[in-house]
């Protein structure tokens, strides 16, 4: 009786203002994705090599996963859905259907939990930064920080289980502030972005002007600018490389957030009347100006500047903003080194904690839908459900945990859902239905052709970067394993391949070529680690698809489900 009586009174939640909507969706954006992910993707395939693909993937999927996302949510809204499962189900009739939303709450826990260790670290090391930790460092020694800081058993910080306090802290501060309502999400939304953005800004123009020779005095053949050129001339020739392309939609995946849950969510509680075609646009480019412009204009050209295009190359990946960056400030003096320390992890904070509050609201909004939970029942379960799969990514980081996390929940969850959602939408919700959702309300003229692109073409990409992905051919050698097949010799299987990453087979190929004894334990130690992992990320599927039950079952109950 108490809860039914809760959803029937409560007020519906809906958004302050259309600025603080823009600014929350494209804080939901805007993340770690396009300072930490994007740089080392771009330059891990290339740089320029990939630039085209990641455009042609974002125009061809990332614009219309979010036209698909708004409208599928705003649509859910009013019926009073919002989360994926019932979002879904107010589009499409069908007893199993709703079961894929699950995807769009799963995600968003699943991810939260390695993502505020990520976020943990920004906190921890503007907190250093401020301290003066850094200064007088060699890079060797800041680098050797950030190893000693995620080796849990071996913490050299100080402050023992430094890493599992903060994030700790992170994990309360999104907690506090979800518990807060969309009202709260908005406020660091308006505060966040805009301090974002001139942080990043001042960063760039410092970067710019290292100089186009002789950027730093220590490696006076280092050059920023070579880091900027390297990203940005196009390499026509990498058009033919699937590798470079399943990077690039991934990317474009991670970085909008869509395939996720949160953009359905967000947008359930846009109005029915408001627009929702041109608010997507504009928070896609927004994230998208923050990506290309300011996300490629600060890590490598600095990088570049001081340590070498070279260097940069050899060690691209995700640690570099934490292993190099304070090292490099330092070479701009005392005060300054702090200044852009605090600006730096500052950026890197708020990036990442719009985003990271943006994937707790699915979660409390099926909990409101669905069992009439208020904001502190539906903030705090989700804290408490973040802290148990984070731990082990904090204190197993070293085994792999976290790497698995991102892999499955982060990388293939994405596409599996919004392949689903995209065929759901266009082929059984129906694109002439789909199309009216898209532009009804709208302030812009969406251009026809997107009518066909979403009907035939994202669905058909998604299909086949799927498919790639399960299939990936050994050594990434399409052409050569399609005339083995034909030539009936079969198929080779990459160890990276989906299949053969659920058999650990890389790994069991690294033990079957090791020859030290200790090597050896050390990876059977990871495979029970990895298989712990996975454990906890099925176990979640497990009990939101039963929640998902259980709310139906309710909902046939009270006569407000007829399947
Ligand atoms: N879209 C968020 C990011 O880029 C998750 O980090």
């Amino acid at each position: 009786i108490n809860n039914q009586y809760n959803y029937m009174t409560a007020k519906v939640e809906s958004w302050g203002s259309r600025v603080g909507l823009i600014l929350a969706m494209a804080g939901n954006a805007v993340g770690l994705g396009n300072f930490l992910r994007f740089p080392v993707q771009a330059v891990q395939n290339g740089g320029g090599a990939f630039i085209i693909p990641y455009l042609v993937c974002f125009l061809l999927m990332g614009i219309p996963l979010l036209f698909i996302e708004w409208s599928s949510g705003r649509f859910g809204g009013k019926f009073g859905n919002h989360s994926t499962p019932y979002i879904l189900d107010s589009m499409v009739k069908g007893r199993l259907l709703k079961y894929i939303g699950v995807f769009g709450i799963f995600t968003n826990i699943a991810v939260v939990a390695y993502y505020c260790y990520i976020e943990s670290w920004t906190m921890s090391y503007m907190f250093h930064s401020v301290m003066g930790t850094f200064t007088g460092m060699t890079q060797a020694e800041v680098s050797a920080f950030f190893t000693s800081y995620v080796d849990i058993g071996h913490s050299t910080t100080g402050i023992p289980y430094e890493a599992v306090v903060f994030y700790i802290i992170c994990l309360l501060i999104n907690t506090f502030i979800l518990s807060k309502g969309l009202s709260g999400v908005e406020k660091v939304a308006k505060i966040g972005m805009p301090l974002l953005i001139l942080f990043g800004v001042v960063l760039a123009i410092k970067a710019l002007t290292l100089g186009t020779s002789g950027a730093s005095e220590q490696f006076p053949d280092a050059n920023a600018w070579d880091g900027l050129n390297f990203l940005w001339t196009p390499q026509y020739e990498s058009l033919w490389d699937l590798k470079v392309w399943m990077a690039a939609a991934g990317q474009i995946f991670f970085t909008l957030s869509v395939g996720m849950g949160t953009i359905h969510c967000y947008a359930a509680y846009v109005k029915p009347k408001d627009d929702i075609a041109l608010n997507a646009v504009s928070a896609g480019f927004m994230n998208e100006f923050v990506e290309v412009v300011l996300g490629s204009l600060i890590v490598i050209p600095i990088a570049a500047g001081y340590l070498g295009l070279d260097w940069v190359k050899e060690n691209a990946g995700f640690g570099m903003a934490f292993q190099t960056m304070p090292y490099l400030f330092q070479q701009w003096g005392e005060v300054l080194s702090v200044v852009a320390g605090v600006m730096w992890f500052g950026l890197l904070f708020f990036a990442g904690i719009t985003s990271s509050l943006a994937m707790g609201t699915p979660w409390m909004g099926f909990m409101r839908d669905e069992f009439g939970w208020g904001r502190n029942k539906g903030a705090w379960s989700f804290g408490a459900m973040a802290l148990i799969l984070g731990l082990p990514t904090v204190i197993f980081y070293q085994q792999g945990v976290f790497d698995e996390y991102d892999y499955w929940a982060g990388t293939v969850s994405l596409v599996v859902f919004a392949m689903l959602e995209t065929i759901l939408f266009s082929w059984i919700f129906g694109m002439d239905k789909g199309w009216r959702e898209i532009t009804s309300g709208a302030d812009i003229k969406v251009p026809n052709v997107y009518k066909y692109i979403i009907k035939y073409v994202t669905p058909l990409m998604l299909i086949i970067i799927f498919l790639g992905s399960l299939f990936k051919p050994l050594n990434n050698d399409w052409s050569g394993n399609v005339s083995s097949l034909l030539s009936g010799s079969g198929w080779n299987l990459d160890n990276g391949s989906i299949i053969k990453t659920i058999t650990h087979a890389g790994i069991h190929d690294q033990i079957a070529a090791a020859t030290d004894t200790a090597q050896i334990a050390a990876l059977e130690d990871k495979i029970f680690y990895l298989n712990i992992a996975r454990f906890l990320l099925v176990g979640l599927f497990v009990f939101i698809s039963l929640l998902v039950f259980i709310a139906y079952k309710k909902r046939v109950k009270e006569g407000r489900a007829t399947l």
